[in-house]
């Protein structure tokens, strides 16, 4: 079920032009790529980081950044918190890239010879490295110890690569469900203009342009293989992918109890910002526009799977390009 070499038959023009956009992935991977020391200026003292810098304070794009509460609090606590939760947010980012790395590996280890996946999954796998070591960097800089990722998720964190090996289509959607908020977040915010630490707009601005390809490999297998996968299979993913890309979302996006309590942000906020208040769930509904697109493409969307893009909620109208900024959407 979902194996690779099951589905090795399927050689034809569709699957030279998937091979020639792996490719192609691969050789810009070459191309342009970033080193984690060599590409961030981590000692020039224009970026360095003084945790009192009002620079910290969280853009207004930001979900908590904008709220009543986060906005009427003195200007250090703001700054206080906004670093907190940019660290925060940093390291839970390099906590997921590392569960993806290893399932990267695990996926490669049951491919067989001359297959372009191979090339460009290490490449990624690669590029991932650098940026945990560029996300740990930057934590440790700040010099705060903070939480990361919820409790189960790095509980569970080891035994998910595990899925890369026998149910890789339903990993690559697990891999889109993690880096679309992700990039989503970084894109908001970088597209927003707002004022920013020049350290963390470098560290968002390589990170962006490298999951601009990750994005596009998880696209273009998943495009690949779901019109190779059996009915009942077709059914089962199209039933998982909207309650991993939830599932993901919240291990991504919302704050663990450590996090908020460090932070000291009030439980009714914390509520209405995850997820009660109908503009964060709008917010919500928007980080998976694209994924909406692709899903609907590749044939997922279907009676079952519907009413759980609802239930989910992260149900709406798809994108209708890549990249649509969520103010179109
Ligand atoms: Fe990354
Ligand atoms: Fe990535």
């Amino acid at each position: 079920m979902f194996t690779e070499e099951c589905q090795m038959s399927g050689v034809g023009i569709r699957h030279e032009t998937y091979d020639q956009a792996l490719q192609k992935l691969s050789e810009a991977s070459v191309e342009h790529h970033f080193d984690a020391f060599l590409d961030v200026p981590w000692d020039d003292p224009d970026y360095a980081i003084d945790p009192k810098d009002p620079r910290w304070v969280l853009p207004s794009v930001d979900t908590l950044g904008r709220t009543e509460w986060y906005r009427s609090l003195p200007l250090e606590r703001q700054i206080e918190v906004g670093l907190y939760r940019q660290a925060n947010a940093v390291k839970v980012g390099l906590q997921f890239e590392q569960v993806l790395i290893a399932g990267l590996a695990m996926y490669c280890l049951g491919l067989p010879s001359n297959r372009a996946e191979f090339r460009y999954a290490t490449h990624e796998a690669t590029e991932e490295c650098h940026h945990t070591q560029m996300f740990q960097e930057f934590v440790n800089r700040t010099g705060l110890n903070v939480a990361g990722a919820h409790t189960w998720f790095r509980a569970l964190g080891p035994f998910l690569p595990l899925f890369a090996r026998r149910f890789p289509f339903i990993f690559f959607v697990g891999v889109l469900g993690g880096e679309e908020p992700i990039d989503f977040v970084q894109k908001e915010i970088l597209r927003s203009g707002e004022t920013m630490h020049p350290l963390l707009l470098r560290i968002s601005q390589i990170h962006v342009a490298e999951e601009a390809r990750h994005i596009g490999f998880a696209h273009q297998y998943l495009e690949h293989r779901a019109p190779r996968l059996g009915w009942f299979d077709r059914v089962l993913v199209s039933a998982l992918t909207p309650l991993v890309m939830r599932v993901l979302c919240d291990a991504i996006v919302v704050p663990g109890k450590q996090a908020l309590r460090d932070m000291g942000i009030p439980k009714e906020v914390a509520r209405e910002v995850w997820w009660r208040s109908p503009e964060s769930q709008e917010g919500r509904r928007a980080m998976f526009g694209d994924i909406r697109m692709l899903a609907e493409e590749v044939g997922l969307i279907n009676r079952i799977s519907r009413p759980l893009w609802r239930l989910m909620g992260i149900d709406g109208r798809p994108n209708r390009y890549r990249n649509e900024p969520a103010r179109a959407a």
